[in-house]
């Protein structure tokens, strides 16, 4: 199977806009950005030297702020010969869940848009949690290393529960941190490409992987590095980060007409004079931004173009440069989504890649630990 790749959008710098996440992350995100500006380096210069994992929740089809920020940065990784894994964590669908859902379904719609996106299984590996027994089984002997008091401690937890409104936590919402660390372990990844949101898990990761080694062996696992994305946060059409849940999202998948329809009733603001203020006109800001994720042109430069004729032209210019833009990538998941053994094919393939890696570190950890 051959995947014609898309062009990736152009790097774009980091806006004033935050995700609202508390500040006790924004220190331990700004030293991962500092940190992910040297990696970026070493990357480029020895991409043979990086194991790659990240992945998503099957929660539904990735919308264009997955797009443009997460599934973008994996196309440039992969492009620049590091090997990347992506895991679909089927498992974690269900740490804040009670009812079952179309956990399938959602992950067939999910492979279909890392296809199209460009993401190429010959050279990059996707899977789901449940194809590979070996990961789950390594999350008991890494919960023998963590404390129960270190993962009352998680923010994003408390945050997911919080927001899944159900009235306790589940066992598995308070040890999934700890499943995210097999999750990255198990192939020895030494770098995960992830939201600021998800640094709390991978401080979790490097305490596994720390204990682990002290425990029973030297340098057996990496501590790996997180990698936070330099692309600003996607706004959705009411104004607020874009989200599976949040019906404010334009799925990759859309059409044209739903494209079009969404930006022209995103919010704006009521000055006519189109300006790129991030922090005092966010709404507007993020058409801009659409815009020149969308062609590679700069938002100051976009916003200066469209002057005093205001929000209606500027959605007009949105709408025009997403669709083009995503017309390739659309037409080629039409074409993916038509085929009925590509998504099969991908996670078999992808799945027996992630099962050989696991297998070999699980007996590895059981030997080291005396096991076997
Ligand atoms: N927890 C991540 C999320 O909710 C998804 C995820 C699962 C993940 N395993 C991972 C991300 C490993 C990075 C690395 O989005």
């Amino acid at each position: 199977m051959s995947i014609t790749l898309p062009t990736t959008p152009a790097p774009v710098p980091p806006s004033g806009q935050t995700s609202g996440l508390s500040s006790s992350l924004d220190l331990a995100a700004e030293r991962a950005v500092d940190r992910g500006l040297h990696l970026e380096g070493e990357v480029a210069a020895h991409p043979e030297r990086f194991r790659v994992l990240t992945g998503e929740r099957p929660t539904g089809p990735l919308h264009l702020g997955h797009y443009f920020g997460t599934v973008a940065n994996r196309v440039r990784l992969q492009q620049l010969g590091v090997e990347v894994l992506l895991v679909v964590a089927d498992y974690q669908v269900i740490t804040d869940r009670e009812v079952a859902g179309d956990v399938r379904g959602a992950v067939h719609e999910i492979v279909l848009d890392y296809l199209a996106s460009g993401l190429d299984p010959a050279r990059t590996t996707v899977f789901q949690h449940s194809a590979v027994p070996a990961l789950n089984q390594l999350m008991l002997p890494f919960l023998s290393l963590v404390t129960v008091a270190e993962l009352d401690r998680n923010p994003t937890v408390k945050a997911e529960l919080a927001a899944s409104g159900a009235a306790s936590m589940s066992g598995l919402l308070l040890t999934y941190p700890v499943h995210q660390a097999a999750d990255i372990l198990f192939c020895h990844a030494n770098l995960v490409p992830v939201g600021k949101d998800q640094l709390p898990h991978l401080e979790m990761t490097r305490l596994v992987a720390r204990r682990f080694n002290q425990r029973y062996g030297a340098g057996y696992f990496p501590e790996p590095d997180g990698l936070l994305s330099a692309a600003p946060t996607v706004l959705g059409t009411d104004g607020r980060k874009m989200s599976k849940s949040g019906r404010n999202a334009i799925a990759l998948r859309d059409d044209a007409d739903a494209t079009a329809r969404a930006i022209r009733s995103a919010r704006t603001d009521s000055e006519r004079e189109i300006t790129y203020e991030p922090d005092r006109r966010p709404e507007v800001a993020n058409l801009l931004l659409l815009t020149a994720l969308s062609t590679g042109r700069s938002p100051q430069e976009i916003a200066a173009e469209v002057g005093g004729r205001g929000a209606g032209q500027l959605k007009q210019l949105t709408t025009d440069a997403l669709v083009a833009h995503l017309a390739p990538v659309r037409a080629r998941r039409a074409e993916l989504a038509a085929d009925p053994a590509v998504v099969a094919e991908t996670l078999a393939a992808g799945a027996a890649r992630a099962n050989a890696l696991a297998d070999a570190t699980l007996a590895d950890v059981r030997r080291l630990m005396a096991m076997a």
